[in-house]
């Protein structure tokens, strides 16, 4: 069994990663922590206990960071055109959900769970950076005893999404990317290279959510208006950006890399851009020098990730 903490911001492809790893029968997920990104920290973690309390999840939800590690870093508008006002596709959700926080915030949540499972646990985070950030300053042994990290964030050699250079994820805290990517960790990064090429059409959730159980009918209700979004890309379907990085947890077979060195641009023009030194080239001293070399995938196979996600999310 893999023990999974999902570091989150849900989010509408955060809500299918989330089911997957919670329906996936080797996966443990032992909890779930909340950063801001998708919308406000509130609106995140109000969600992620939504989604635990329809999904009868028992993992606990620990609330992470409301801003960047560097809080002189200007705040910027939440994507509401992407993921809706509430985060989740502007379905009805209450307001409140009367159900218990971890009084722990998210990083301390992280390391005491990564502490009392030394070499076990897999880190899945699908959000800006700064909870991990934060436990690798608080507690910065963590990083030797954690199993891995698996990120969805960046893109290597496809162009951004919220900028020429840059994706989402990272761009909303290239600080604390940069830290989680040069941590003495093992961190495999799921970026667009392979995200934005693993769509999934309207129709095939139709399919799914019509032999699919309440659950995969909501997740189908509430990423009707994202797929709207991803008209201009995507031909009636969408990116499942963080379920990528879930599935990696379990089948990293589908995926092709690289292994290098990774920074992250802070600050400029290139302002949270991802840039990997690949191992054995040769370069005069440097920035990636004396660095871990991570796992950049640069190919996956997409249908078989579809077809995994189906598959999963239909097995309840
Ligand atoms: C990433 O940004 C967020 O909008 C998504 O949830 C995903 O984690 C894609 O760039
Ligand atoms: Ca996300």
């Amino acid at each position: 069994m893999h023990k999974v903490i999902y570091d989150t911001d849900p989010g509408v492809d955060d809500a299918m990663a989330l089911l997957f790893l919670h329906r996936h029968p080797e996966i443990d997920l032992i909890g779930i922590t909340t950063v801001f990104g998708n919308a406000s920290v509130e609106t995140t973690t109000r969600n992620a206990l939504f989604l635990k309390r329809d999904w009868n999840i028992p993992a606990p939800v620990a609330k992470g960071a409301s801003v960047t590690i560097d809080p002189s870093r200007a705040e910027r508008p939440w994507p509401a055109m992407v993921h809706g006002d509430n985060g989740l596709g502007d379905i009805d959700v209450p307001e409140t959900i009367d159900l218990p926080l971890d009084p722990r915030p998210a990083h301390r949540f992280i390391i005491d769970t990564v502490r009392a499972h030394p070499g076990e646990v897999r880190l899945v985070a699908v959000g800006r950076m700064t909870n991990l950030a934060l436990a690798l300053k608080e507690d910065p042994e963590i990083a030797t005893l954690v199993k891995d990290v698996v990120i969805m964030g960046g893109n290597f050699y496809v162009p951004g999404n919220v900028s020429p250079v840059a994706e989402a994820n990272i761009h909303g805290d290239p600080e604390a990317a940069d830290i989680v990517m040069t941590a003495p960790w093992k961190v495999a990064v799921i970026g667009l290279d392979v995200t934005a090429v693993t769509t999934m059409s309207r129709s095939y959730l139709g399919e799914m959510a019509a032999k699919g159980d309440k659950a995969v009918k909501q997740l189908n209700e509430l990423s009707q208006s994202y797929i709207d979004f991803y008209k201009h890309a995507v031909e009636d379907g969408m990116m499942v950006h963080d379920s990528c990085a879930s599935v990696y947890v379990v089948a990293p077979e589908l995926f092709s890399s690289i292994s290098g060195a990774v920074r992250v641009v802070c600050g400029g023009i290139a302002d949270g851009q991802t840039i990997v030194k690949s191992d054995g080239r040769r370069f005069p001293p440097g920035d990636w020098d004396g660095l871990p070399s991570q796992i950049v995938c640069t190919g996956i196979e997409s249908k078989k990730v579809i077809d995994l996600i189906r598959d999963t999310l239909l097995t309840a």
